[in-house]
């Protein structure tokens, strides 16, 4: 099953383990900061269904607040719902997520089970394009909740945006990844997202060094600077 896997992300014989709610769009009030910030999971369902802190409100189907384990050890963060994530409530479920659970089974992991997976954004950018700055300062509030009601042990941001939110830099996603970052204390690795090894072949490799970075980081924590970013 697992060469399976590989064969179709088109990464055997290199990617081997060593040893190995539907939104009720009409609601007007938008939470605040702190408010958000003492949300138990019910509160920030409703709150994101109901959110129009900005305008993507208007567009979309239906927030996205996240999916999976809400004790995982493994937090995926993306950037934000496309077409099929807008219409079934569910990040990554489309081609990119596909690929998604494929990088998941090759270290062991699967959707739900130990692992949480969401988005910067919660509610989807018209025609899929990129997230502003100001839908990302609004919404950000409920990805720095969701951290904090998971408590993961390693948050792995998948593209630009997830890295740039969460670690507060614009530097390029090559020079972020193959290093431990932390994010409050819980080291963070960076790598591609999914949606650009669709497109970009080559990089498929990095990915799973990546994720073996990941999975090594998480078995063998480093504390917050000794030796990494
Ligand atoms: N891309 C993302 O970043 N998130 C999704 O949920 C789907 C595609």
């Amino acid at each position: 099953m697992r060469d399976l896997v590989f064969h179709e992300l088109g990464l055997a014989p290199r990617w081997k383990l060593r040893g190995a709610a539907v939104a009720t769009r009409s609601a007007p009030a938008t939470a605040g900061i702190e408010e958000v910030s003492q949300m138990d999971w019910d509160a920030l369902r409703q709150a994101v269904a109901s959110c129009t802190a900005c305008p993507l409100y208007a567009t979309r189907t239906q927030g996205v607040l996240g999916v999976g384990d809400i004790h995982a050890d493994w937090l995926f963060v993306g950037e934000a719902p496309g077409a099929e994530e807008d219409a079934q409530g569910e990040p990554f479920v489309g081609a990119a997520g596909k690929l998604l659970d494929a990088m998941l089974a090759a270290i062991r992991l699967k959707r739900g089970d130990n692992v949480y997976i969401a988005n910067v954004l919660k509610s989807r950018p018209p025609g899929n394009r990129n997230p502003k700055p100001e839908e990302i300062a609004a919404c950000l509030p409920y990805l720095v909740r969701q951290v904090q009601l998971i408590q993961p042990r390693l948050i792995v941001a998948l593209g630009r945006f997830a890295a740039h939110s969460l670690l507060n830099t614009d530097a390029s996603i090559s020079s972020l990844r193959g290093q431990v970052h932390h994010y409050h204390g819980i080291p963070l690795i960076v790598t591609y997202h999914p949606a650009y090894l669709l497109r970009n072949l080559a990089d498929k490799a990095r990915a799973w060094e990546d994720l073996c970075l990941a999975l090594n980081t998480l078995n063998n924590p480093i504390p917050e600077g000794e030796n990494n970013a």
